[in-house]
């Protein structure tokens, strides 16, 4: 039967924190009790992109996208919307210029270009039908019944896709070597350790369509000749490997993956394994080693993975992202793929947009883009109309863009130049609030905090390189300190052992090449210029602003805030504990930070 309208619940990680299991099982609930439940059909979906606006529900065939939706308001959805047919207004998103109903009028959506991401969203990632529906397994089918291993490498070559786990390598390359590579049995691996702070891309596809990574790993499974393929993926992924774990069962089912795949003789199954979320396990020789039973700690390359992976026998291992990008190549040819970003870096790429935009979330966007567009276009900007002030790209051993990078093309090789890495897809944006001197403490310490410890450079380096940084950012840090960072970061890049340790000084030589005056500050004038270096800063209150209301005395944990009521305070810079809680609670902005 058709149905008269749809209700797409988004289920994605976000917005299931943000209560959207509560509000599906409402809205089914309040439409049975309507007795609309033949008529109107609740569809979960994955992640729809704009996460801190969630729960989202899109109701069609308005296309209403509808955010923030709490459990009141499902009534409101229910009775207006789908029995009367007038879209709430409250509900949908509103800027400066009007009020959008639909997701193409938004325009956090407009830039994007939506390839790996096209079913999140928008099918129900549990039923192998809907992934059906959207031309599912039908680039598999071609593979199997059409073409020869080696027509689908070349495809693939052709397509010029990049590996899209953090260092671009070309993927039909990595194919065609591990096709090559003498030794059986022939293993073929996802990566979806997914360590980066505050990345989310390769979780979002597989909790929004695992079917289209089993499709990209079976592709590749048959191209390089292999029966056994293991998927990797962090314990801190409930949603993921749940629906993985349908998937699988579902593909199996149906004949897609097993034995005898759609009897053309070509068999292939997939494991998954559970890692424990150390960020040196997502690094593709200490991932091998994890799921070998052993301890995940890199080593030595050359021999790589295609000659040397999984118990010794040639390996494939490929990015989450890398496999989602596979059928569509298959189906639509390498020319249509290369027609999305440019020369060196084709197709399109996800980022985790984080930090101090207006808009945050999931973007899919063809690479090439500028990161102007990326900042103003589909974040809207910065938050509270504040200056933009840089981008850290690439996650913790990524580095950071700044105003002058705004107009620049976002390719492997242009980011590269700038001293900073495309990686996995991690985007934060800063604003002048943020001290760059702190932020690339606080990836050191990530890293640090990270490094296996198995060579010396990245294990002791990194954790001297911290004790400056801590150093500076408590003013205790000395002139030649940014240049022993700079010679130390440059050792360690040199001669860590693998990427984790050859990365992590990235956003401290980074930050010092493009902010250098923010060192100098913390260490010749003892200030903070971002004001965000607790030891570096003074809370003070304005005796001529300061109305003397005693709000700030009643919240200061440490008693430090004294005055007559309608008198003006005053702050014990020798008590304060600086937790900035009195400056939260004045009315009148009277207490400052010097
Ligand atoms: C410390 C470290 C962490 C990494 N984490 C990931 C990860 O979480 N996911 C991923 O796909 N690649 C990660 N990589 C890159 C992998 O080693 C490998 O290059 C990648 O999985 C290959 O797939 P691709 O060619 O499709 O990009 C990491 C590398 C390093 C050095
Ligand atoms: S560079 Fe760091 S993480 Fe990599 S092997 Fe050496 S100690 Fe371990
Ligand atoms: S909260 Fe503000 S106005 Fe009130 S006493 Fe404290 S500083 Fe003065
Ligand atoms: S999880 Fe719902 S929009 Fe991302």
């Amino acid at each position: 039967m058709i149905q008269r309208a749809h209700v797409l619940v988004c289920m994605g990680a976000g917005c299931v924190s943000a209560g959207s299991e509560l509000v599906k099982k409402r809205l089914e609930e309040k439409i049975k009790e309507k007795e609309l439940d033949v008529e109107v059909r609740i569809i979960g979906t994955g992640c729809m992109g704009p996460c801190e606006r969630g729960p989202i529900v899109l109701v069609y065939p308005e296309g209403a996208f509808y955010q923030k939706v709490g459990l009141s308001d499902v009534d409101l959805i229910v009775e207006e919307h789908l029995l009367k047919g007038r879209v709430v207004k409250e509900l949908l998103a509103k800027d400066e210029a009007a009020v959008r109903v639909s997701k193409e009028e938004i325009p956090f959506f407009a830039k994007q270009e939506k390839i790996v991401l096209a079913n999140c969203g928008v099918i129900d990632p549990e039923n192998i039908e809907e992934y059906i529906a959207a031309n599912g397994y039908e680039a598999l089918a071609r593979v199997l019944e059409r073409m020869t291993p080696d027509e689908v490498i070349s495809m693939m070559e052709k397509s010029n896709l990049r590996g899209r786990g953090g260092a671009g390598f070309p993927t039909g390359l990595k194919w065609r070597f591990v096709r090559s590579a003498k030794g059986e049995p022939k293993y073929v691996v996802c990566n979806g350790d997914e360590g980066d702070p505050g990345a989310f891309m390769d979780r979002a596809i597989l909790e929004g369509d695992p079917h289209a990574v089993l499709e990209g790993m079976l592709i590749a499974a048959y191209a390089v000749g292999s029966k056994q393929g293991y998927i990797y993926v962090r314990a801190e992924y409930p949603l993921a490997i749940k629906r993985l774990q349908i998937a699988m069962e579902q593909a199996r089912k149906y004949g897609f993956l097993g034995k005898n795949i759609l009897d053309t003789g070509f068999s292939f199954d997939v494991e998954l394994r559970i890692g424990a979320g150390a960020f040196v396990c997502g690094e593709e020789t200490a991932l091998l080693a994890s799921i070998e039973g052993r301890r995940g700690m890199p080593r030595s390359k050359p021999p790589f993975p295609a000659t040397h992976g999984l118990w010794g026998k040639p390996t494939l291992i490929n990015n989450v992202e890398t496999y989602a990008n596979v059928r569509h190549i298959i189906l639509n040819g390498p020319e249509w793929f290369r027609s999305f970003g440019t020369d060196s870096s084709s197709g399109t790429k996800v980022f985790a947009l984080s930090g101090k935009v207006k808009n945050t979330g999931l973007i899919e966007v063809p690479m090439g883009i500028t990161l102007r567009e990326v900042v103003f276009d589909i974040g809207g900007g910065i938050i509270n109309d504040g200056k933009f002030k840089a981008a850290q790209i690439g996650g913790p051993s990524g580095g950071c863009l700044t105003e002058r990078h705004l107009d620049l093309p976002l390719t492997y090789e242009s980011v590269k130049e700038a001293g900073a890495i495309v990686g996995s897809g991690g985007l934060i944006i800063l604003d002048e609030n943020t001290c760059m001197v702190e932020l690339a403490r606080y990836f050191l310490e990530f890293c640090q905090l990270e490094s296996c410890g198995k060579c010396i450079p990245c294990r002791v380096g990194t954790k001297r390189m911290l004790e400056i940084l801590e150093r500076i950012t408590q003013g205790a840090g000395k002139m030649e300190d940014i240049n022993e960072l700079e010679r130390l970061g440059n050792w360690v890049q040199q001669a860590s052992l693998c990427g984790l340790g050859q990365t992590a000084p990235n956003p401290v030589l980074s930050t010092v090449r493009y902010f250098r005056e923010e060192y100098e500050a913390h260490v010749i004038q003892k200030k903070c210029p971002a004001k965000v270096c607790v030891s570096l800063i003074k809370y003070l209150i304005l005796v001529e602003k300061c109305i003397g209301c005693g709000r700030c005395a009643k919240v200061c944990p440490v008693k430090a805030i004294s005055g007559a009521i309608r008198k003006p305070h005053f702050i014990n810079s020798e008590i304060c504990v600086k937790c900035g809680e009195c400056k939260k609670v004045c009315p009148v902005n009277a207490v400052i930070i010097d």
